[in-house]
């Protein structure tokens, strides 16, 4: 292994996450363990130089307030305490600081002077290292992966099929409730040019099918949901021989999941519910990773930036953004409008700069008019927010000129619209999406 490491225990500290952050942009990797890591667990993790452990409001389980095991305060790693009282600790701090500089000096302080730590976690290494840990925990056998064309299934892919190549089975499935030139974009990249095994399954029409007269949007969520489950176990299961599943979880997809200590905030959901007769092992090589990190990830793997640095996308896809019932129609209206809000902000250098930008089409109409015939069609609603961690969000003050631009095209280009509008709600009071 190539990379020294920190490791963090859990004991419910809020500062976790922003402590690993601190001490991997010092250049140092460090992974946040639960509490209860035996001694003969840490032991086994590779390259430890030191441990943090770092109490909280939250070191308590069903009334018991909890503790790492004795064994590991005396296992012989160098031991930063915060905000929990260690008599063997190495050093030991009342408070993490507010400021980020503060910080990182305490933890350089730590890592380099008393861990004797070196500066050597970056991507190649990252990469060299997963590489090696994959290669050893699938061997010759074969993996699956569900690739939905978004940053981290795409980021695993990669990194997979440069781990153990033809050994890696791709599979596609386009659900219709795509963008626009997405699905050619994974062909062409995964199939074409990395030469990797892709099955790329159009299935428009199954879930258009599935779809047609359901209005409820959590009807419709659980429809695409369940479909989406049933077309891939339909591929998987004419793989033969397939022993690991692949998936690209990332590390706040695990603290969303709730760890022992955080509070479940949404559960997430991957390729969760597969019948218990497909029996995977999990390969999940970006899961200590956070998301920057998992675009340089993939940049370093030389995905195209466009895949990489692409806003994120709801598993349903359209179908939450086509409200209502789903028509041919309406749909198409999305995926236009929101091809064409795309391209005017990357010309205006939004793109890289908004954190979600997309359309909506309602299930009415409004009364229009065009070259002096009455018109009854349906509007476009653009929406454009701003926000660290989606739980809440603000909306982005788009100049009118772009605003302006995009509404001319939109109303000369996607057929059976006659007015677009300006979605001006922040989370809270409304959700990102409509559905
Ligand atoms: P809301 O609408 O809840 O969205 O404010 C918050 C963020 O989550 C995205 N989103 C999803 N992502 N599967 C996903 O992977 C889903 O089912 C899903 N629903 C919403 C949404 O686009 C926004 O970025």
């Amino acid at each position: 292994m190539k990379q020294d490491m920190i490791v963090i225990l859990d004991l419910g500290s809020t500062e976790n996450t922003r402590i690993a952050r601190a001490i991997r942009d010092l250049g140092v990797y460090s992974e946040i363990y639960p509490h209860d890591i035996t001694k003969k667990e840490l032991l086994e993790l590779p390259n430890v130089k030191g441990i943090i452990v770092s109490g909280g409001p939250n070191n308590v389980i069903d009334g018991q307030k909890i503790d790492v095991l004795e064994e590991v305060y005396s296992a012989g790693f160098p031991l930063l305490a915060a905000q929990h009282p260690v008599a063997a600790a190495d050093s030991v701090l009342n408070q993490w600081p507010t400021e980020d500089n503060d910080l990182k000096k305490e933890l350089s302080n730590f890592i380099f002077d008393v861990c004797g730590a070196q500066p050597n976690w970056n991507m190649k290494n990252f990469i060299a290292d997963q590489i090696e840990l994959v290669r050893q925990q699938v061997g010759k056998k074969k993996v699956l992966l569900a690739l939905s064309g978004g940053v981290d299934s795409s980021v695993v892919a990669a990194l997979l099929h440069k781990a153990i190549g033809d050994q890696l089975y791709c599979v596609h499935v386009n659900h219709g409730l795509l963008r626009k030139g997405e699905a050619e974009q994974v062909v062409e990249v995964f199939q074409n040019q990395m030469k990797a095994n892709l099955v790329y399954v159009d299935a428009s029409e199954r879930f258009l099918s599935k779809l047609e007269n359901v209005a409820d949007p959590e009807d419709k969520r659980k429809i695409i949901g369940a479909e989406f489950i049933r077309v891939f176990e339909e591929e998987a299961r004419k793989l033969e021989g397939i022993d690991f599943l692949a998936q690209g979880t990332i590390y706040p997809d695990i603290v969303e999941s709730g760890t022992k200590t955080a509070k479940m905030v949404k559960s997430h959901h991957n390729v969760g519910g597969l019948p218990e007769d497909l029996q995977f092992e999990l390969v999940e090589p970006l899961r200590q990773l956070f998301k920057d990190e998992v675009r340089a990830c993939g940049v370093e793997l030389g995905l195209p930036e466009g895949m990489v640095y692409r806003q994120p996308f709801p598993g349903p896809g359209l179908g939450v953004r086509c409200l209502g019932a789903i028509t041919k129609d309406r749909l198409e209206a999305v995926r236009e409008s929101d091809a064409i809000l795309r391209e005017e902000f990357e010309i205006a250098e939004l793109a890289g700069k908004v954190w979600q930008y997309f359309t909506i089409v309602p299930d009415f109409k409004s009364v229009g008019v065009r070259d002096n015939a009455r018109t009854y069609e349906y509007p476009v609603i653009i929406r454009a927010v701003n926000t660290i961690d989606a739980m809440t969000a603000s909306i982005e003050c788009v100049p009118w000129t772009v605003l302006m631009k995009i509404t001319d095209r939109i109303l000369k280009e996607v057929p059976g619209v006659n007015r677009v509008c300006y979605d001006m709600s922040p989370k809270p009071s409304a959700t990102i999406e409509w559905e």
